[in-house]
């Protein structure tokens, strides 16, 4: 319980940056090379943070740095997926604080879905 509130007040006081993109409605296609988080911000915001994938229907659940330090302006930044990622849903961008701080989440993503690569034509037999 108290692990609950804690974690309450932490997002509660961070609320102001909100992640746009993913959604539940538009998610990312594995090894597509346009796949973005757009993000919305105040001023009072943090200036940076770190992008961090989660999947927490894996099992193990799933935890991937996708980029260490992004200025807060701009609201938009272009990720490429490593290798270690699968096609899936249940995913979430969580922005943190930074690389050493992974449980200070600024602000948290709907679930959404990553698509299989699209194979190419020399796949075929
Ligand atoms: C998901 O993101 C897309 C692209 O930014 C946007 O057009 C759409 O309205 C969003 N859907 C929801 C449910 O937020
Ligand atoms: C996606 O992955 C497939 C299989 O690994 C590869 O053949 C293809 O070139 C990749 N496409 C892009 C855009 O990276
Ligand atoms: C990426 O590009 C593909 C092909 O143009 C499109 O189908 C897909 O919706 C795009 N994805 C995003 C997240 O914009
Ligand atoms: C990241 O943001 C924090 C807090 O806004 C700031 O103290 C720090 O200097 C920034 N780091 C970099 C590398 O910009």
């Amino acid at each position: 319980m108290r692990a609950v509130l804690a974690f309450l007040s932490l997002v509660s006081c961070a609320l102001a940056i909100s992640v746009t993109k993913p959604n539940a409605s538009q998610g990312w296609v594995l090894n597509a090379s346009n796949n973005t988080v757009s993000w919305t911000s105040v001023s009072t915001d943090r200036a940076n943070f770190t992008i961090l994938l989660v999947n927490q229907n894996t099992t193990p659940a799933f935890q991937q740095i996708l980029v260490a330090l992004r200025d807060t302006s701009g609201g938009s930044t272009a990720v490429s997926l490593p290798n270690t990622v699968t096609a899936g849903s249940g995913y979430r961008v969580n922005l943190v604080q930074d690389t050493q701080n992974l449980n200070s989440i600024l602000a948290q993503s709907e679930d959404f879905t990553i698509a299989p690569a699209s194979t190419s034509s020399s796949v075929l037999r």
